[in-house]
């Protein structure tokens, strides 16, 4: 399996291809590789002649920068585990610089507004990061396709809005949410819980489901309320947001209504690690 480290070589590789009228499926990831990620890989498996999964821990979308530090790094596992699925996988696997150059800033957005509501609300300049590495890593891999989880749904709608605004031509598919047997959303973050949050962790989904239940007959306002109240009850697990929101705009519901879809978006702290889920709820 071929890693590449520059992008000068995987740019030579890649118009090869394009001549040769390949399809190429683009995977972008951060790393620490665990099946949420490689259900991605498989879906742009199926659908392409070749996928490209890029591997970079992008420093520009990381508000806390402890969080950067921790962040897992695990090349080597990585190339391993992506080996064993097929032999038709690239791994951009680029150095800060490759991507930045010298100068490790990123691009400021408008996403319509997309990028104000919950996680723009609660990481500052976040989605500016993820739209300078996104944007860039579009313009280097140049693929038919890109695959992305529901998981990030809110990063999922401004990938789709940058694309729009950029002209950019590449077809977004979203990807199913992989969850542990346990229901908890598969995250590299999961690695680091220690045990009892581990065991606590499955009660987000758990959440989740009930509030969907409860979105049949109630008010958005009623099952908020019902779910601060299940988090403000819970020894350990601090709820940092839950909303009920328009798919397309990502605004909290106000008044529901049949024309339109909503999703419940949660963040969690477990001990010092956020967690995020997702549901739709019609
Ligand atoms: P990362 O967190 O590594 O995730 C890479 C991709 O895997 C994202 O599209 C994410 O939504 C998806 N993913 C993660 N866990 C998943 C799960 N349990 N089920 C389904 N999909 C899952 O998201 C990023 O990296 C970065 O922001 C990136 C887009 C690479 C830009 O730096």
């Amino acid at each position: 399996m071929k890693v590449y480290k520059l992008q000068d070589q995987l740019n030579k590789d890649i118009s090869a291809l394009k001549s040769n009228n390949k399809t190429i499926g683009f995977v972008p990831t951060m790393g620490a590789l665990h099946k949420g990620h490689m259900s991605l890989v498989q879906k742009a498996l199926n659908n392409n002649d070749l996928v490209i999964v890029s591997i970079f821990v992008n420093p520009t979308q990381f508000d806390n920068q402890s969080d950067l530090v921790k962040y897992p790094r695990t090349l080597d596992r990585d190339v391993d585990l992506l080996k064993t699925v097929s032999d038709n996988i690239l791994v951009y696997a680029p150095s800060v610089e490759d991507i930045y150059q010298k100068n490790v800033k990123s691009i400021k957005f408008d996403f319509d507004g997309l990028e104000h509501e919950m996680e723009g609300e609660f990481r500052d300049g976040h989605f500016d990061g993820v739209g300078t590495i996104v944007k860039r890593l579009l313009e280097i891999v140049r693929p038919n396709s890109a695959y992305f989880g529901e998981k990030d749904f809110q990063q999922l709608q401004i990938i789709k809005k940058l694309v729009e605004k950029f002209d950019i031509p590449v077809k977004i598919v979203g990807c199913k949410i992989h969850r542990e047997l346990n229901g908890l959303a598969m995250s590299s973050r999961n690695e680091r819980l220690k045990p009892e949050y581990k065991k606590a962790a499955p009660f987000i989904y758990k959440t989740l489901l009930t509030a969907k239940e409860k979105f049949g007959t109630k008010s958005a306002n009623k099952v908020t309320e019902w779910v601060n109240k299940q988090f403000a009850k819970h020894k350990i697990l601090k709820l940092e947001y839950f909303i009920i929101a328009d798919v397309d705009t990502l605004k909290k519901v106000k008044r529901k209504s049949n024309k339109k879809t909503y999703r419940a978006f949660i963040a969690v702290y477990a001990d010092d690690i956020r967690l995020i889920d997702n549901i739709a709820l019609n």
